[in-house]
Formats: structure tokens, C-alpha cells, sequence
């Protein structure tokens, strides 16, 4: 870890008081000289820090900046990640597949404030309001096939529904077959898993694999044509209130502890009973044309097998179900 990273880390662990320079250079091991350096450099990058004479240095209440000195800070697995934040970005998924085809290693991260052409499954858009929300992708280099690489977007699902859980207190998360998360009938987030296969081998070379959580209100309001189905986590409207790094951390950390075991398939359990399709009536969804089906089981695979209305039954490898109103 570096020294901006460890010193955000103190501030943030310590923001109800100012900790001196003097005790944050013993801190860190480093002169009272770097400790400014990093001070100045954290500032730079928006973090407001206020410097008192006598008494030292403190993190502002507003510091609610995405950075990656701010991600890096939490991780439990700092060693398996490389963050990089940005602004404002097309899409992290896009530019990271451009990072991906230009050798970045597996374990790249990149998160946005916002972005410009958020992409959702299906060819959808995904509206991505700059400090309403957690926008990042992570590159995988997993050398699978691709109906294990499959499994990554449900380790995926498993994972963020764990972070978001751990830090809104009270939230309960389902998933919506194959990787949508909801709360209270609303989704909250989405995962898109895009992959590049190696023709030789026939291997997946790559994966990007993107987050999108919605965590408080545009004070605009969501596009209209959201608001039937998306929600965001907090009905509050000011920001995020420093959660979007921890959030970020948290989710990286619980994927990469399953992705680290994944032909394991240990939370295929948790991820059957985080469904809120099996058991239920639903519609397969075929471009405009839905299909009446019920949900019979998630197999080992996380392939939703269904029964037709004339009894034939399938196992859906991808696609989409909505849940039929009771
Ligand atoms: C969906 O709900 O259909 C999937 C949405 C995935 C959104 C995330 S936000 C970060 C990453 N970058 C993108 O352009 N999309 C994913």
C-alpha cells in the first residue's frame, strides 16, 4: 500500500479528530515532509483535508470522492487488485476491454464517477448519475471455458448482494435470474459480463466483468422509463455519504474470496436462496415475445430450468425472465 493510500486510510479511520503531522510520519514511516506530500496529492485528487495548527490534519465530512487510494484503503485483498478511478468514462466496461487488448493484468479495476454510455445487458443502457452510485468493472483472466466463466457473473450477483447488505443496514437482496439484484421488488443493481474468448484454445481469454449499483436519488429523479422497475438503496438524495470506495472494496473482496474457488460452486446455495424466481410464475422473455413458464430450479450450471405451459420443460443457459404479477 502505498503512502497516499495508508495516510487516507488513518484520516478515514480517524475522522472525528486531527491526528498531527508528527504522529501520522510515526505512523506511516515516513518524514513529516512525504506525510504533506500526500496530503497535497489526496487533495488534488478532491479530498478535502483540513490542516490546523498545532493540532494536525482531518478528513472533511463531505469526502465522499471515488478514488483509488480510497478503494485500495479497504480492500482486505489489496495485493489481488490494481484500481484506477476516472470521471467520467463511455462505459468501464468498454474501457477496460481497450485496457484488457493492451496486456493490463487480471485484477485491473476501474471505477467511474459517471458514465457517459453505461451499457446494460440486452443491448440496454445503463443511466449511471455521477455520486448517485458505484460504477466499476474488473478485468478476469480466469483461462476457462465459457460455461464456467458463466459462473463468474453469479459469484458476482452472490457477492455485491453480501456488500450492499453489509452496509445498509436492514436491506435484504434477491436475485432476479440470471444477475439482477433487487430490493423490495425494485433492482438496485446490475452486472454485465462480457468476455473475449482465444479462438485457438477456445478458452476465454478475458473477462470484464461490470458493477453498477444505484445507491441514493438523482435529485432529477429517475428517467421515467426506470421508475416502474429500478430503485436505489437509501431514499436519500444528498450523495452517497462516503460508502461508494467501501462499497466498491467490500464487493471486490467477497468475488474475489469465491472467484478464488469457483469450479467449487460453494455459493450456489446462497445463490438459490437469494432467488426470487424459483417457485414463482414467470415470462421468458424473447425479444417483444414472453412465454408463460414456472420456475423449477437453478441447476449446478446456475441454469434456470422452467416448465412451459404445455408442459415441456428446459434449462435456460442465458436470457431473461420477468416475474409474472400474482
Ligand atoms: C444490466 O442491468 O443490464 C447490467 C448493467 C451493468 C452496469 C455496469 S456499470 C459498470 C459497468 N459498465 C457498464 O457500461 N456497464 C456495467
Amino acid at each position: 500500500m502505498n503512502i497516499k493510500t495508508q495516510l487516507l486510510k488513518l484520516l478515514e479511520s480517524n475522522r472525528d479528530a486531527h491526528i498531527s503531522g508528527a504522529d501520522l510520519a510515526r505512523e506511516l514511516d515516513v518524514s513529516r515532509n512525504a506525510v504533506w506530500k500526500a496530503v497535497e496529492s489526496l487533495r488534488a485528487e478532491g479530498y478535502g483535508i483540513s490542516a490546523v495548527p498545532n493540532k494536525g490534519y482531518r478528513l472533511d465530512d463531505s469526502g465522499d470522492i471515488l478514488s483509488a487510494a480510497g478503494i485500495s484503503g479497504f480492500l482486505r485483498h489489496g495485493g489481488a487488485f490494481i484500481v484506477h478511478t476516472r470521471k467520467s468514462v463511455t462505459s468501464t466496461n468498454t474501457v477496460l476491454r481497450d485496457m484488457a487488448a493492451s496486456g493490463a493484468p487480471e485484477g485491473t479495476v476501474l471505477a467511474a464517477e459517471t458514465q457517459t454510455a453505461g451499457k446494460g445487458r440486452q443491448g440496454r443502457s445503463f443511466h449511471s448519475p455521477a455520486k448517485h452510485g458505484v460504477y466499476f468493472s474488473l478485468l478476469l483472466r480466469p483461462g476457462v471455458s465459457a460455461v464456467d466463466a458463466s459462473m463468474i457473473t453469479s459469484a458476482a450477483a452472490v457477492a455485491a448482494s453480501r456488500a450492499i447488505e453489509e452496509f445498509f443496514t436492514g436491506v435484504q437482496v434477491g436475485i432476479k435470474w440470471v444477475n439482477d439484484l433487487f430490493v423490495n421488488g425494485k433492482k438496485v443493481c446490475g452486472i454485465l459480463t462480457e468476455a473475449a474468448f482465444d479462438m485457438e484454445s477456445g478458452l476465454v481469454e478475458s473477462v470484464v466483468l461490470g458493477i453498477g449499483i444505484n445507491i441514493t436519488k438523482p435529485e432529477d429523479g429517475l428517467p421515467d422509463e426506470l421508475g416502474d422497475v429500478v430503485a436505489t438503496l437509501t431514499d436519500s438524495t444528498s450523495g452517497s455519504d462516503g460508502q461508494r470506495n467501501r462499497l466498491i472494496a467490500a464487493t471486490l473482496d467477497n468475488f474475489w474470496e469465491l472467484y478464488l474457488k469457483l469450479s467449487d460452486k460453494e455459493f450456489l446455495g446462497e445463490y438459490r436462496s437469494r432467488s426470487i424466481v424459483l417457485g414463482r410464475e414467470i415470462y421468458v422473455m424473447s425479444g417483444v415475445d414472453k412465454k408463460a413458464a414456472h420456475a423449477l430450479e437453478i441447476d449446478d450450471d446456475c441454469g434456470l430450468v422452467v416448465r412451459y405451459e404445455n408442459g415441456e420443460i428446459a434449462t435456460l443457459a442465458s436470457g431473461e425472465v420477468s416475474i409474472r404479477p400474482r
